[in-house]
């Protein structure tokens, strides 16, 4: 059984005719941009949004229209996929390394659905080495400046070569603390001035899409407290 897809594919229940939708990086949402493409197809008539180079390839592909960010007045629908899924559906997300224009666009949409197989829940975020983008420019003090936060930063490398993210950044895997104030870490990220973004995504998540291994593998969507 083919989990990803299944979570996947979940998330099309929420696409409606005429929509804009923001379209994740990775191999789950794969899933979901691969059926939206047999659904324009077939008439469904979306404008998508992607969240990155290599989406915007398979979107491409799979014949879904595209449109620019700056064009549209709103995005409905988001949806993505998640590295970590904490109990109250905070994230971490970027280990495919677009986790910047997917925080911007999570961010900018009605509605924000996260697909992710079972093994990415989690009873507390931090397992999964925390993705910090940032820029080239003065990258040691930006290193040091993790280091004081506590952090284990590790140069991503792909290929003995650095990772560039599709704006040009570098990326930083950072090994949390034991004992960590996420909202706190958050805030402390954003006031280094070399940091971008970080791939924590706390109160974002309005639906998560996830399986029930323990109930055959049913499907299980979750909604934000107060949505
Ligand atoms: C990319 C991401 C992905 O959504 C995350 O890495 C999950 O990917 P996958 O569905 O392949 O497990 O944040 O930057």
């Amino acid at each position: 059984m083919n989990e990803k897809k299944l979570v996947g594919e979940k998330a099309i229940d929420y696409i409606k005719d005429g929509m804009v939708v923001g379209l994740g990086t990775g191999s789950t949402v794969f899933y979901t941009i691969y059926k939206l493409g047999e659904l324009v197809q077939n008439g469904l008539s979306i404008k998508g949004i992607p969240t990155s180079k290599q989406t915007e390839k398979l979107a491409n592909e799979v014949g879904i229209p595209l449109v620019s960010f700056n064009e549209v007045e709103q995005i409905d629908v988001a949806i993505d996929g998640a590295d970590e899924v904490d109990p109250d559906l905070n994230l971490i997300k970027g280990g495919g390394g677009a986790l910047l224009r997917e925080k911007i666009i999570a961010n900018a949409a009605n509605t924000f659905i996260v697909v992710a197989d079972p093994d990415k829940n989690v009873t507390k975020l931090g397992a999964f080495p925390l993705p910090v983008e940032v820029l080239p420019f003065g990258i040691e003090f930006t290193n040091k400046k993790l280091i004081e936060l506590g952090l284990k930063p590790h140069l991503r490398q792909v290929q003995g070569n650095q990772f560039q993210t599709d704006n040009g950044n570098y990326i930083f895997d950072c090994r949390l603390p034991v004992i960590t104030n996420l909202k706190e870490l958050e805030r402390e990220l954003n006031l280094i001035p070399g940091v971008i973004e970080n791939g924590l995504f706390l109160g974002m998540t309005d639906i998560y899409i996830t399986l029930d291994r323990d109930k055959d593998n049913s499907i299980v969507v979750r909604h934000r407290k107060n949505v």
